[in-house]
């Protein structure tokens, strides 16, 4: 499948305020891409939890929203990249309950499960690009 993308915006994720510039621009994207209100919510919340993390646990990174289509389907795609610690414990960073900063460990499992793609390609030292796609159905 080719994924081919229309519009790109790649924003720091820095503070507080940037996740919920990210969140915001997610919602755009999604609106605009025709996602149903409840598509909306998942990728919103998604780009949240995922903005969320790269603060927690790496200090910064990057979020990328992108508007994106393949055969025939239009979508929101999101990257989020850090030059953090990366996850040791893959397997159990999705498998949900499991936090190394005393929080829920929702974040993760809960985006996984929002979103139509997920990805992760993270290695402790290497940092962490979580990648995810949510689609419009119509
Ligand atoms: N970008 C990241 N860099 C390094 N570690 C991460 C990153 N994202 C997640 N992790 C690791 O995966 C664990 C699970 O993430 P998850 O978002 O589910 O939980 P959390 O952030 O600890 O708590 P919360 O429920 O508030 O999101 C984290 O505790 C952390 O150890
Ligand atoms: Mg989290």
């Amino acid at each position: 499948m080719t994924i081919r993308v229309l519009n790109r915006d790649e924003m720091a994720v820095e503070t507080e305020h940037d996740v919920v510039t990210v969140r915001r621009k997610a919602q755009a994207v999604a609106h605009g891409r025709g996602l149903s209100t409840f598509a909306i919510a998942a990728i919103t919340t998604a780009a949240s939890e995922l903005a969320r993390n790269v603060l927690a646990h790496a200090r910064r990174g990057t979020a990328s929203v992108e508007a994106v289509a393949a055969d025939g389907r239009s979508g929101v795609r999101m990257v989020f990249r850090d030059d953090g610690p990366g996850i040791a414990d893959l397997p159990r960073a999705l498998a949900g309950g499991y936090s190394t900063a005393r929080s829920l460990g929702l974040g993760l499992s809960g985006s996984r499960r929002l979103v139509d793609e997920f990805e992760i390609e993270t290695a402790p030292g290497k940092g962490t690009v979580v990648t995810v796609i949510k689609w419009a159905r119509f």
